[in-house]
């Protein structure tokens, strides 16, 4: 599966926001019965998510179509999801979680609502919301070979600086502290050693585009292969940052040709700079991107 970009999230239970989703173009949408719902209109987000997954069921989608669940830990999480895997959601985000045992029994569960719904085992991909517990800070090498569901991990510091007890994320400037650039930056080399797609977390000043576009350059930069939208004016701005741009890939295509030109070599050298492995990788990864972008 190509990694997704730009997961858009939409309140379950507001129709007005699916339609407007739907229009945008956001790889993937988080159909949310989390934090963005309120407890009186669980019931109706439940049903709305269902109907509208189960339009394009069988179909071939031109949206990844995901669910936040609530957190396992709360008797909620078994309702949302026998609510919607009618549905057949291309995945599952799972919140709140403390270490991969979370993820393997989400694993379980979705095989075993999956063969009730005639659905293959194993269809059903899991992103797990990684940081938002101060024990997940502990845990993350967990998730290493834990479930073949597991597409990928994100990170989140709203949640982490309730659970810390904190009155605020940001220092002065407007950065984040500390903890929380642990916390991301745990979730990205997490993903790499668990061989799944970082996807960068939420930018939540959703007026101030050019601030996303920064942050979600830097998140592609250091590694990130896709990025969290709240509002439908972030998915474009987060789709151009994870497109390689014409420099790059007309660096990408030099530094080919560097490695063509001298048969296999495993060093070369190119404007007076030393080039090996990881930056033929590199060029390559950066191809990829750009190839899938003009797709
Ligand atoms: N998905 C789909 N449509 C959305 C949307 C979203 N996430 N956010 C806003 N819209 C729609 C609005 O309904 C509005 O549609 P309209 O023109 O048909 O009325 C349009 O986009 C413009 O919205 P705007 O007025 O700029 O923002 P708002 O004040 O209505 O909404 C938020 C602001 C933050 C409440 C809203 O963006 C939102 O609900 N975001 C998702 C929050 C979420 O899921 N949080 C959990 C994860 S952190
Ligand atoms: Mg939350």
């Amino acid at each position: 599966m190509d990694p997704l970009r730009c997961f858009l999230f939409v309140p379950a239970d507001s129709e007005r926001k699916y339609q407007k989703a739907s229009g945008t173009a956001a790889d993937a949408l988080i159909l949310d019965l989390e934090d963005s719902v309120n407890q009186d209109n669980l019931p109706q987000a439940r049903q709305m998510a269902h109907d509208y997954l189960l339009q394009s069921r069988d179909k071939l989608r031109p949206q990844s179509l995901w669910v936040r669940i609530n957190p396992l830990d709360t008797d909620l999480s078994l309702v949302d999801l026998a609510a919607v895997m009618g549905g057949s959601p291309d995945g599952i985000i799972l919140p709140k979680t403390f270490s991969a045992a979370e993820a393997i029994k989400l694993d379980h569960m979705l095989s075993a609502l999956e063969a009730r719904e005639n659905i293959q085992v194993g269809r059903t991909k899991i992103l797990v919301v990684a940081t938002e517990t101060a024990r997940s800070l502990f845990t993350m090498d967990s998730f290493v070979g834990a479930s073949d569901r597991i597409y990928g991990m994100t990170w989140g510091a709203e949640d982490l600086s309730a659970a810390l007890g904190a009155f605020t994320n940001q220092m002065a400037d407007g950065g984040y502290e500390d903890v929380y650039r642990l916390a991301r930056s745990l979730c990205l080399a997490a993903c790499k050693a668990a061989e799944t797609e970082p996807v960068d977390s939420v930018y939540p000043n959703f007026r101030d585009l050019d601030g996303l576009f920064k942050e979600a350059l830097q998140g592609r930069k250091t590694g990130f292969t896709g990025k969290v939208a709240i509002h439908p004016d972030q998915v474009d701005v987060i789709n151009k940052a994870f497109a390689p741009t014409e420099d790059e890939i007309a660096f990408a295509h030099r530094v080919i040709g560097a490695f063509k030109d001298k048969g296999g070599s495993g060093t070369v050298g190119m404007d007076g700079k030393m080039l090996d492995m990881p930056h033929l990788k590199q060029a390559r990864t950066v191809l990829t991107m750009a190839e899938r972008n003009n797709a």
